[in-house]
């Protein structure tokens, strides 16, 4: 038997459509994970597979957690379900209430969701109806950004601007973007970039053919994240704001990837210090462990429902799903709140920011490196396209870094990186010392 398999038939893992995966190769050559502790996936095969990207992002305090692990079991055994319309549970108005002493001031009303792509559309939905609320009605078209990742619901994938997510599913909804900011003068950039503030100025364009009376509101990734680690250029994201607020548009900042210290921050609102007037969160509130998401609104946004929302009993937003504020993620999400204060693990993450930008830097003389960038504790590469097949290298460097023992995200044309917040000196530099390796070897044909 093959024990990459984990003891496997065929059968069944031809059963199970794989998300955002190759499925094909896949199932030719699985990489199979069993166990996971500390910085450490264990693979089928036995090894241990130091996780380069905290998960999907997610699991920045580490894996296998004994006080998120315990707060689930207790409140398993205690409430495991409760209808979230109509009626309520403890957990979700604390967490609420412990998530908005995280958020800028101002953001202080928290909905719940499942995940990222369900906190884009619920910011959406919200965004359009407030200004039917306010009796603007016309202001339905949702500005996004080039390169923008929002998840995959046809909200999200209407305001993102990654070409393969949309390509196949036709029609969207009613949209424009902004350009991207990942700029060829900017290639090599620590940090943030201090060239393309001006690529703000695209809005006051869009607001030209469009008008202002027909736009509800502006998404973008403080940091876009999923399309490789594109920092904001310095003044960038202040000048989106200024443009917005002399318009009436609201800001929304999806800081799906960015909230709850992949920055060193609370927010990429903090880091950059910007305030939208909506913040959607997901991945690092639960350390990953249990699906969850949330939309953060201003107070000003929620008390505009509750006066145009009719007599009292009435739904101020008919919205919501089935595990809005499940008990067991709030409980989740509660201690990991808790674990991350605790252990000081924003500042950790931004301790080793700072290594990560001294090692990561240092492979830019490498053949196939086209650029390299870095924010917070995320860094990515972009990998030069092998002719014909745009995407061959970076699959091939994440795979060589999967036999070396490493885990590393490959997503387009680039390799990104993302560990969690508790890493050591000497595993970043394992980290970098392997890619160098890798990219080394694919560049060599090997
Ligand atoms: C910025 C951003 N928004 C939304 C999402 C979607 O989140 P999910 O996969 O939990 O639906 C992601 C996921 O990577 C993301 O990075």
């Amino acid at each position: 038997m093959n024990d990459k398999l984990a003891g496997l038939s065929q059968t069944q893992l031809d059963a199970h459509w794989m998300p955002y995966t190759g499925n094909r190769q896949f199932k030719r050559d699985p990489r199979m994970i069993t166990a996971a502790d500390g910085c450490y996936f264990t693979s089928a095969d036995g090894r241990q597979i130091f996780d380069g990207l905290s998960g999907l992002w997610t699991c920045g305090a580490g894996h296998n957690r004994k006080e998120i692990a315990k707060a689930i079991n207790q409140q398993l055994e205690t409430l495991d379900f409760a209808p979230s319309f109509q009626f309520g549970h403890p957990g979700s108005f604390k967490l609420a209430e412990r998530i908005t002493r995280l958020m800028p001031e101002g953001l202080n009303r928290v909905f719940f969701t499942n995940s990222g792509s369900e906190a884009v559309e619920t910011s959406l939905k919200i965004a359009r109806a407030y200004w039917r609320k306010r009796g603007l009605a016309s202001k339905t078209k949702l500005i996004g950004r080039s390169k923008g990742y929002h998840g995959v619901n046809f909200g999200g994938v209407s305001v993102g601007g990654i070409g393969a997510n949309r390509a196949i599913y036709g029609p969207a909804l009613s949209t424009a973007h902004l350009p991207h900011t990942l700029l060829p003068e900017n290639r090599f950039s620590r940090g943030q970039p201090e060239y393309g503030a001006h690529l703000a100025e695209s809005l006051l364009e869009i607001i030209e053919l469009h008008d202002a009376s027909n736009i509800a509101a502006v998404i973008v990734e403080p940091m876009a994240g999923s399309a490789g680690i594109l920092p904001p250029p310095e003044g960038y994201l202040q000048r989106l704001r200024d443009i917005c607020e002399q318009h009436q548009i609201l800001l929304i900042f999806d800081e799906v990837i960015t909230a709850f210290g992949r920055l060193g921050t609370a927010t990429g609102a903090e880091l950059f210090g910007v305030v939208p007037d909506i913040i959607n969160i997901a991945k690092q509130l639960t350390n990953g462990v249990i699906p969850m998401g949330a939309t953060v609104v201003q107070q000003t946004i929620y008390e505009t429902f509750m006066q145009q929302g009719g007599a009292d009993y009435q739904l101020e937003l008919p919205h919501g799903y089935t595990y809005s504020a499940h008990p067991v993620a709030c409980a989740a999400a509660l201690a990991t709140l808790e674990l991350l204060e605790r252990d000081n693990l924003f500042k950790h993450s931004a301790e080793l920011a700072y290594l990560l930008e001294e090692y990561i830097h240092q492979l830019s003389n490498l053949p196939l490196v086209y650029d390299i960038r870095n924010c917070g504790l995320a860094a990515a590469l972009t990998i030069e396209r092998a002719p014909g097949e745009p995407l061959l290298h970076p699959f091939r460097i994440a795979l060589k870094m999967w036999e070396k023992g490493f885990y590393v995200r490959y997503s387009g044309d680039t390799i990104q990186l993302g560990m969690p917040f508790i890493t050591r000196r000497e595993e970043i530099d394992g980290l970098v010392n392997a890619l160098a390796e890798s990219v080394l070897e694919v560049a060599n044909g090997q």
